[in-house]
């Protein structure tokens, strides 16, 4: 019996032991070898700099969302396009992560297409800037797309000036509802912006509602004037990640909010922020004003799990989005076509 005790013990050790091999840092484990690498590389990149986690989640978004998931915002010349691809896009500020893309490419070679390096490192960055709460699977087998415009890009990708009515519409054409705008919109909890994305909001005739403390935050760190320099720093979506001094200065207490402090995390917090006029865009103050959005709003800032669990869903359709065109590969480098033509 002892004998026998021994054995099965020896055995649990072993396939623990095989278990945690396949286990990453941060405790996923991919059955598939490819999200395997695409999940290291990521673990890696965010602990080196975690500002890089926001820039994969929202590469997502602007890959599917123009001609779907078909890693064209990767795209640094085309046939078609020359050099003129979506990363010209106005609306393509900020847009960053492409490093990690190559060195994820170079680590698995054929064994996935650009888009789906795009989609499965917006996967991980959730993962991760969630501590696990967030966490969906997809599936592989997109294809990278050979056309790329900053024309068509700008034409579709959302502005954050634009009223609930162009959102709504921006969204429908791509069938996704009021409450998944709204989801999705939480996550600026995490991540930065240039002033010229919300220059609108510190005064003058256009601003819309804003707290007047964190507008004058917003005007004590970023004054508009630095545009006419040719200046355009950035801030913080979300003032939990802002310095001390700033949220003194935009009367931001987390704690006293209901928010986690804990900086650059992915969270419910973006909806706390906006039902008291703390959030950056314009495009996220007027989810208050359609009734509907408004009883998400607060749906989501009383239960984060809900929201943890309906973005997790709707970052899964995001990812999903069909690609368009005619012309598809695996690319080889996820900056340029493998081809001079496609016919
Ligand atoms: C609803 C319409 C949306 C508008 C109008 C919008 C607009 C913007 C703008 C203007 C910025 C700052 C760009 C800059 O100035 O550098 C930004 C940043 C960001 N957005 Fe959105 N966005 C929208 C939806 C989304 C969605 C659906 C996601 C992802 C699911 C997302 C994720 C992010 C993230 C993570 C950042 C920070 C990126 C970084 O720090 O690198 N946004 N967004």
């Amino acid at each position: 019996m002892a004998k026998l005790n021994a054995a099965v013990l020896s055995l649990c050790v072993v396939m623990a032991l095989a278990f945690l091999a396949g286990q990453s840092a941060a405790g996923r484990y991919y059955p598939d070898k490819v999200q395997d690498k695409v999940r290291n590389e990521v673990e890696k990149a965010i602990a080196r700099d975690r500002s890089i986690g926001p820039a994969l989640v929202r590469l997502v978004f602007h890959d599917c969302w123009i001609n779907g998931c078909d890693g064209s915002v990767l795209l640094d010349k085309t046939p078609t396009d020359g050099t003129n691809t979506e990363k010209k896009a106005l609306n393509n500020i900020g847009l960053a992560g492409f490093e990690v893309i190559d060195t994820i490419k170079q680590k698995v070679g054929a064994g996935a297409s650009c888009a789906d390096i795009v989609a499965f490192a917006a996967r991980d960055a959730a993962d991760i800037l969630s501590s696990g709460k967030i966490f969906y699977t997809i599936p592989g087998g997109r294809k990278d797309g050979v056309v790329s415009s900053a024309a068509v890009a700008d034409a579709n990708l959302p502005e954050s000036t634009f009223d609930f009515g162009q959102l709504q519409n921006n969204f429908d054409a791509r069938g996704f509802t009021v409450e998944e705008l709204v989801v999705l919109s939480g996550a600026h909890s995490i991540g930065v912006a240039h002033l010229s994305s919300y220059q609108d909001r510190l005064g003058g005739a256009d601003s819309t509602p804003i707290d007047p403390d964190y507008q004058a935050a917003l005007n004590k760190v970023t004054p508009p004037s630095l545009l006419q320099k040719g200046q355009n720093p950035t801030v913080h979506n979300n003032a939990r990640d802002e310095t001390a001094e700033f949220q003194k200065d935009a009367a931001y207490n987390p704690v006293a909010m209901g928010v986690n402090p804990a900086r650059i995390v992915l969270d419910n917090s973006y909806y706390p922020n906006n039902l008291v006029n703390k959030v950056l865009f314009k495009s996220d103050w007027v989810l208050r004003t359609d009734g509907f959005a408004a009883s998400k709003l607060e749906e989501y800032k009383n239960n984060a799990t809900e929201w943890n669990s309906d973005f997790a869903d709707a970052m899964v359709k995001l990812s999903t989005l069909p690609a368009q065109g005619k012309n598809f590969e695996i690319r080889k480098n996820c900056r340029v076509t493998n081809q001079q033509n496609y016919y």
